[in-house]
């Protein structure tokens, strides 16, 4: 079956291993079946939820852009776009406003853990964030969204906003109810220090993530300093339940090897944690460092990179102009 992809990456610095495994990595195997349509956008917009520095956003753009390329998104194959350039993302994003309700966006998670305890003081854009991914995704007709785990709510929530919309305005149909493509396995990348916490940009330490763009020394060091527990590894899956930090290394392991996580159990069972992170850094640098320096290259072409970034938002702005002109027709603007 054909399938209409969308999906998006906020610029808000470096991206890590989680962004590239649980999300960028599907992104390109997705593109890379003919049958499929896809447009994957760097999300600007999302990004001012919270306070950016004007110059380093700009960066920021660029390099997240450089980033899809540098992984292997091709911007003849795909459509890669920033959202700002784009304006029917916002004013459909109003519209929505209007039809997701408070306490549907009262129950996001992401929010409360992105807020912290002082809500009062977070930005309105922060809080209605779901309903600008809403719009991202349904603006396009988009059949399928592959994020990671932590997106999944907010899919859900672009969900209900679609079948609201459609029943309120009597439309069947008209938005699209999109799927979430959610990697089975190593949809959630954790931190290299503490295997219950999810890997992130917005983590103090750098210690817990790694960046596409580490050098090869960054890279052993911070596999090296990995949290581990004391036991060797485990010779099956059970025991990894309460094993976080091993299940988060074997699971690193086995996505950027292609291979089941059961394989590379039988691979380093009984094996101390010394052993089995040398051969983990060893694979680490072999599949991110042709991606840094790719990443490099590309970020020295800037006006290339921009030129990528303003042809795929001119067909983006094709697609979205159409649905946002019927969008006014049905509600009788
Ligand atoms: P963002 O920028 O936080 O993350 C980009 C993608 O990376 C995935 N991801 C992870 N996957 C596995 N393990 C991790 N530790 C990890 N950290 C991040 C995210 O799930 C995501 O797929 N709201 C979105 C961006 C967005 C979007 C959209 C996505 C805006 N509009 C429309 C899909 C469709 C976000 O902040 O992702």
């Amino acid at each position: 079956m054909s399938k209409k992809i969308f999906s998006g990456v906020q610029p808000t610095g470096n991206l890590h291993l989680g962004n590239y495994l649980g999300a960028i990595k599907n992104f390109v195997n997705l593109q890379n079946n003919p049958k499929n349509f896809c447009i994957y956008c760097v999300v600007d917009l999302h990004a001012i939820t919270v306070k950016q520095d004007p110059f380093e956003l700009k960066k920021n753009i660029r390099e997240t852009a450089a980033a899809f390329i540098a992984s292997g998104l091709d911007y003849k194959k795909s459509i890669i776009f920033n959202q700002s350039l784009v304006p029917a993302h916002t004013e459909v994003s109003w519209i929505l406003s209007c039809v997701a309700r408070m306490g549907w966006l009262n129950r996001m998670t992401q929010f409360k853990e992105k807020a912290g305890k002082d809500k009062e003081k977070a930005s309105v854009g922060l809080y209605i964030y779901p309903i600008l991914m809403a719009a991202d995704i349904l603006l396009y007709d988009a059949t399928h969204v592959p994020v990671g785990e932590d997106q999944k709510q907010h899919l859900e929530l672009s969900r209900d906003i679609a079948n609201k919309f459609n029943l309120e305005f009597n439309s069947t149909n008209f938005f699209i109810v999109p799927e979430p493509l959610i990697q089975k396995n190593f949809a959630r990348i954790m931190s290299l220090k503490d295997g219950s916490k999810k890997m992130s940009k917005s983590d103090p330490s750098e210690l817990s993530r790694i960046n596409l763009n580490d050098s090869s020394d960054e890279i052993l060091n911070k596999i090296k300093k990995a949290k581990t527990d004391n036991e060797p590894l485990p010779d099956n899956e059970n025991d990894l339940s309460k094993r976080p930090e091993a299940e988060n290394l074997l699971g690193i392991y086995s996505s950027l090897s292609d291979q089941s996580i059961s394989k590379t159990i039988n691979e380093f069972s009984g094996k101390n944690f010394s052993e089995f992170k040398v051969m983990l850094a060893d694979l680490v640098v072999n599949k991110i460092l042709p991606i840094s320096s790719e990443i490099n290259k590309i970020l020295k072409d800037e006006k290339f990179i921009d030129k990528v970034l303003s042809d795929g938002a001119e067909k983006a702005n094709e697609i979205a102009s159409k649905k946002i002109s019927n969008i006014k027709k049905i509600i009788g603007f």
